[in-house]
């Protein structure tokens, strides 16, 4: 009997372990059936669909391949984020309508809840070539500049520089940010406006914001807001000006804008503790002499969680080891960033699973 079990244990280790190990080929899977556009089109055939329904949309690929197409999806459907209805029939789960593009009406413009850039950005060979310097990046000594973040170590600029560097990436993260933000907005605009979190604000500036995105929706729900979002010279100078945000050139780090209310929007898990510190002072100068003024931080605070949200937040701080010098960080780390910055109180409201909107007041 006793052998029996072990036999059992061994071989669903043995199972695990190969899961574990091929755990990158489902994400490569993932990344080819968005970059095909299979989610979208298998909802313009209405819902569910055979490979050859997808005519139209695997037209790139040849007939030849169609066989290895059907492997990928049975992977992707043993992995949930496609269902087999029917043999050879797929349909979209929870987790594939989150890569379809098309609104909720069927206009083919980008819906808000949409997380295809962002899930083949970070899918994209940039991601993996980083995340392959890990091991050596562990052995590394802390005062070796070029290996400052297994990112450095691939590309030979650090994360942010990269972007202002490399058009490409550049444009896939800035995309990949505005589909994160598009999908936020909504979510943060509905907490605020409950939470009166916006009440007697007469100015916000979103620092790091972006392309704009979460400053605009805020602008449109609370119109007494005046908004500016403040980005590195490089985001900014490709922006178009359309009158509803002000957009500021400058770095974080030596100067934030005045305003009411500043913004962080998953910017702090991005950085050290010492340069959390830096930017919260910075923001702290800013808000000095408002008569509402807070900080409002949108990150992860990490801990009690599903087993599923768990994961996710690791995967998330190790995502932050190998692109930055940042963390996911729990409430305790939270609260001594804040009392190092020189804030008195904080307020966490969570908004979306691990996901919190932090109030913090000087
Ligand atoms: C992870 S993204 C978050 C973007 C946006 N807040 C959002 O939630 O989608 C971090 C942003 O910080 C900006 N950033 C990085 N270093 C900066 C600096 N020194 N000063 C201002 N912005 C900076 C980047 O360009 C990027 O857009």
């Amino acid at each position: 009997m006793a052998a029996t079990t072990n036999n059992a244990e061994l071989l669903q280790a043995h199972a695990d372990l190969w899961c574990h190990t091929f755990g990158y080929l489902k994400s490569m899977a993932l990344h080819s059936v968005i970059k095909l556009g299979i989610p979208t089109a298998i909802h313009r055939c209405g819902g569910g669909a055979s490979l050859s329904d997808l005519q139209v949309a695997l037209s790139p690929i040849p007939k030849s391949k169609w066989p290895c197409l059907s492997r990928l999806m049975k992977l992707l459907v043993a992995s949930g984020i496609f269902r087999e209805s029917e043999p050879g029939v797929y349909s979209l789960t929870p987790v594939s309508r989150l890569l379809v593009e098309d609104d909720i009406d069927g206009n083919q413009q980008t819906a808000s809840t949409c997380l295809s850039k962002f899930t083949v950005m970070a899918t994209s060979p940039f991601h993996f070539a980083a995340s392959q310097r890990l091991p050596e990046w562990l052995m590394k000594n802390e005062d070796d500049a070029d290996a400052e973040t297994p990112f450095k170590m691939a590309h030979g600029a650090g994360f942010f520089a990269y972007t202002g560097r490399d058009l490409e990436f550049g444009t896939l993260f800035n995309d990949a940010m505005g589909a994160c933000s598009r999908f936020t907005a909504e979510i943060v605009v509905r907490e605020c406006g409950g939470a009166e979190v916006f009440a007697g604000v007469t100015s916000l500036v979103d620092v790091g914001g972006g392309d704009g995105t979460t400053a605009k929706a805020i602008a449109k729900a609370f119109p007494h807001v005046r908004c500016s979002v403040l980005e590195l010279p490089q985001v900014v100078d490709g922006l178009p000006v359309d009158g509803v945000v002000e957009f500021v050139a400058g770095d974080m780090m030596e100067f934030v804008p005045q305003a009411d209310v500043v913004l962080l929007k998953f910017v702090l898990h991005n950085w050290s503790d010492e340069d959390c510190v830096r930017i919260l002072k910075r923001s702290n100068e800013a808000i000095s002499t408002g008569a509402n003024r807070k900080v409002i931080i949108i990150d992860t605070v990490a801990g009690s969680a599903s087993k599923q949200t768990f994961e996710a937040q690791a995967l998330n701080d190790i995502c932050m080891m190998v692109l930055t010098t940042g963390a996911e960080r729990d409430e305790e780390k939270w609260h001594r960033l804040f009392l190092d910055a020189g804030f008195s109180r904080y307020k966490i409201n969570p908004i979306l699973g691990s996901q919190s909107l932090i109030e913090v007041f000087p």
